[in-house]
């Protein structure tokens, strides 16, 4: 019939550029490993067969994003004040308009430092922010200036077992407690990240977030989003949320928007940039003060970056084939890995995290287990894994510990995924050889340098 697909269509791109990887030896990955000092995160990309430490500015380009990059950076200068005078600005604002619904945006480098121009203006010292369960940026964000961080996420995110769906949802009788404890006007927002990075990339539900609305407009407490998985998310709100299997992804993702007074996203994971931010809001004045604020802290987004995004959008957007595939294709690996592997449940959009209390149940837990995990699994076949971001106050508290793989969107194919479940199969049938790490103290680096480890 006319107008009708092909039934066959699982991946909507084809390669149109490679980086050539070059098989490295056991004997090459344990000295890669040893000048690391054990900690893959510094082992350098040419010894790395798969990355899966972030899903974060490591997406490939479409064609049409490269071209236009090379492109608007030749012909615009950088932006200043006078916004509406970049060509770049106003295609990125037609785009957030058409998908997000937002008259007011601002473009940053990167989330974090969108969150940070948006925590400066929008959270007061000694004030309360609730959230499920924020992202460590976005967290210490909030703690710089001086304000506590409640966390009201449902307790069903910290059990890695069950299948509820939308273990990311906010806890409306704990945020409704917490109003009732401190009084609406000590609590500067609330504050939504959705896809939870920190326990298992859970979505939240449009049911639970309308009701937070219901809330937040009852008391007058601004509602904000971390929107930078919100592609994820949607899918997820599509496939388990019966009221909304039969919307398009680009209306539930207006809807999502819609439900919100602003908020922040990184344009590096679902945008598929690799620098980027965006400040979100209906105020007019909030908008200025941070347009002045981005300006004022050297921030603003390049010509080139804010041009690859609108591209991005209307390409993610134009079918729902790019979301499915990115999706369907963490639950590919998460599937293969829940054979064998103690992962969190449910499968979520954009990476598997692996629970090690579970992974060395039969034995004392190796120290320093998620890098010493992560160091064997480099060894024996050259992906890289990492710890992943630091765990959350209220999971610390529960004794998690956590590894996370993430899937970059659009960089690898089925057949990475295929080496990956193997590698992890291989060191989970082989725990009892990981001895495990010590860290060396070195009164010479800071706390914040990349730790050094020696194997035991
Ligand atoms: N919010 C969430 C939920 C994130 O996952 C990140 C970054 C940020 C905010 C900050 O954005 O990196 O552009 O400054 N997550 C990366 C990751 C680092 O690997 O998950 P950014």
């Amino acid at each position: 019939m006319a107008g009708q697909t092909n039934g066959v269509f699982s991946v909507p791109y084809e390669l149109a550029v490679v980086r050539p990887l070059r098989q490295t030896t056991e004997l090459e990955r344990q000295a890669a490993l040893a000048s690391a000092h054990y900690n893959t995160e510094l082992i350098p990309q040419e010894f790395i067969y798969i990355d899966l430490s972030t899903d974060s500015g490591v997406s490939a380009r479409s064609t049409a994003q490269l071209a236009l990059l090379s492109a608007a950076e030749a012909v615009e200068p950088g932006m200043g004040l006078a916004s509406d005078g970049s060509g770049a600005y106003n295609r990125l604002a037609a785009a957030i308009q058409r998908y997000f619904g937002f008259d007011y945006f601002v473009p940053t480098t990167q989330g974090r430092s969108a969150e940070r121009i948006w925590v400066k203006i929008n959270v007061k010292p000694g004030s309360v922010v609730a959230g499920n369960m924020l992202f460590p940026s976005t967290r210490t964000h909030i703690q710089m200036i001086g304000a506590q961080i409640a966390d009201v996420i449902s307790d069903d995110a910290h059990n890695f077992t069950s299948d509820e769906p939308f273990k990311g949802n906010i806890d409306i009788a704990k945020l409704e407690s917490l109003i009732q404890e401190k009084g609406a006007g000590q609590i500067s927002c609330i504050y939504v990240e959705l896809s939870v990075n920190s326990c298992g990339g859970h979505p939240v539900s449009l049911a639970n977030l309308k009701a937070v609305r219901g809330i937040a407009s009852a008391h007058q407490i601004p509602l904000f989003l971390d929107a930078c998985r919100i592609l994820e998310n949607s899918f997820l709100v599509k496939e388990r949320e019966p009221a909304y299997r039969q919307w398009t992804l680009a209306d539930i993702i207006r809807e999502t928007y819609a439900l919100v007074d602003g908020g922040t996203m990184s344009a590096l994971k679902d945008l598929l940039v690799g620098d980027g931010g965006l400040v979100f809001t209906r105020d007019r004045a909030l908008h200025q003060k941070a347009v002045m604020q981005s300006f004022l802290d050297g921030v603003q987004l390049s010509a080139g970056s804010m041009d690859s995004i609108a591209v991005a959008l209307a390409e993610m957007l134009v079918s729902e084939s790019h979301a499915k595939q990115r999706v369907e294709q963490v639950s590919y690996l998460w599937h293969k890995l829940a054979e064998s592997l103690p992962v969190l449940r449910p499968a979520c959009g954009h990476a598997v995290f692996i629970d090690l209390k579970k992974f060395f149940a039969d034995r004392t837990p190796p120290p320093f287990a998620a890098e010493a995990l992560a160091a064997y699994v480099y060894l024996k076949s050259g992906v890289r894994l990492t710890k992943g971001p630091p765990l959350a106050p209220s999971q610390i508290a529960r004794g998690a510990e956590l590894v996370r793989v993430a899937v970059p969107a659009r960089k690898y194919l089925n057949g990475h995924m295929d080496d990956v479940a193997k590698a992890l199969r291989d060191a989970y049938g082989q725990r009892h050889e990981i001895k495990g790490l010590i860290k060396i103290d070195d009164a010479a680096r800071s706390k914040y340098d990349p730790a050094h480890f020696v194997d035991i």
